[in-house]
């Protein structure tokens, strides 16, 4: 049980290649060197579950392992529990991480590989082995206590890394991409159990991924991060509806939200968006904070989710898209759908009116979207434009 404070925390690692190889990636690079990590602030909860997610080398790893006291703080300060931590060994932390390779030793038991982070401390014997079978039974490891960790699968090995983390009762559970070495079914299992474990022990969660949907169904909040910069920090709601970018809209939500030239009209307190001849009004929310920032008509980007372009009802305002490729997906049908050359995709869920349809190749659809779900970019700034200056 720990509340964490991050402010103002900055990674600058030396560039070596006189910055060559962080510039190309994107990574800003100055006379100090490689700006792994920028101004860097969340204040976390006690208890609460925190996800880290973006692309490779957006920073997730050095920010958690900042926290740990792996890595160096190059700037800004890290509190937990409201103590400054920036110079404590990371022994003295009181927080315990998992890492993607297990990293178990492979000479010991679960049972040894579990007492081990206890060794050191004042313990008994007794007291020991009661804790390792209280972490083995959260974790449904009690049958394996006796076996070598090359005797378990994947999944069961990272359950016993899990466990070696937590016997301790650390004040934080920091996870670097636990489960990307599982398979996908195994990873949608675990990703169960997580959420279970959470329930079971109560302490503070970081959890690094760059999977969208892990970091969706898992964290209380998301920390959206691209090049060492905070994105957008928000629950998993806030993100899917209002991303604060183009970067945020893109990376969250699967398929990957529609993006459209457009314009926005304002006709006294109401606004439209002009989409491939549709003209849609925007819901009262959203022009309420599109006349608090002051928005006038201009060129946007238009954002739809492929789960809101649906089939229009007669009377409702359309654009008209040819079907290119249709993916049946058991109860859910992916188009791919040519309108005015651009590609759009909607994701039909079957009911029983539209399941004996045909969603064949050559179809032409009038399709529409709901002004209540769309978003509005500023294609120069690629910021949402209802909240573009917040
Ligand atoms: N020791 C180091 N020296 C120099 N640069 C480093 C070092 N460690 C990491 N970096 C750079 O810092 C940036 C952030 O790395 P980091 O490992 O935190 O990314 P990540 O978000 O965890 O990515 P991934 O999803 O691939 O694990 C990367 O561009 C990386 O190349
Ligand atoms: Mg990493």
């Amino acid at each position: 049980m720990a509340t964490i404070s991050l402010r103002h925390i900055e990674k600058i690692y030396p560039n070596e290649d006189g910055g060559k190889k962080a510039k190309k990636l994107g990574l800003e690079v100055d006379a100090r060197g490689v700006l792994a990590v920028q101004d860097f602030n969340l204040e976390i909860a006690d208890k609460e579950f925190i996800v880290f997610v973006g692309p490779s080398g957006c920073g997730k790893s050095t920010t958690l392992r900042m926290i740990a006291g792996l890595e160096e703080i190059t700037d800004g300060e890290l509190y937990i529990d409201n103590e400054l931590m920036n110079d404590v060994e990371p022994k003295d932390r009181d927080i315990a991480m998992v890492f993607q390779s297990y990293a178990l030793y492979p000479h010991m038991s679960v049972r040894e590989n579990m007492a081990f982070p206890l060794k050191m401390s004042k313990l008994s014997k007794e007291e020991i082995n009661e804790k390792v079978l209280e972490a083995a039974e959260i974790l449904n490891i009690t049958e394996f206590l006796d076996r070598k960790p090359k005797a378990l699968s994947g999944g069961q090995k990272q359950r016993v890394a899990i466990g070696r983390a937590i016997v301790r009762n650390p004040k934080a559970l920091l996870m670097d991409e636990p489960l990307s070495n599982l398979d996908a079914k195994l990873r949608n299992q675990m990703r169960s159990e997580i959420i279970k474990l959470r329930e079971k022990i109560q302490t503070t969660f970081i959890y690094v991924t760059h999977d969208q949907t892990e970091a969706m169904t898992l964290g209380d909040r998301i920390v959206v991060m691209k090049l060492g910069l905070i994105q957008q920090i928000g629950t998993p709601q806030e993100l899917y509806r209002n991303p604060i970018n183009l970067f945020v809209a893109g990376f969250i939500g699967t398929p990957q939200m529609n993006f459209e030239k457009g314009e926005l009209i304002k006709e006294g307190q109401k606004y439209f968006v002009l989409v491939h001849g549709a003209k849609i009004e925007l819901s009262e929310e959203k022009a309420n904070n599109l006349l608090k920032q002051g928005v006038e008509n201009r060129s946007i980007i238009v954002g739809m989710r492929p789960q809101h372009v649906r089939i229009a009802k007669e009377g409702e305002p359309y654009f008209t898209g040819r079907i290119d490729i249709s993916e049946m997906m058991g109860s859910e049908t992916y188009l791919h759908l040519n309108v005015d050359g651009s590609d759009i995709v909607s994701v039909i869920t079957e009911t029983k009116e539209n399941r004996d349809f045909g969603f064949e190749k050559g179809k032409e659809l009038k399709l529409t979207c709901d002004g209540a779900l769309i978003n509005i970019f500023n294609p120069d700034t690629e910021r949402n434009l209802e909240f573009e200056n917040k």
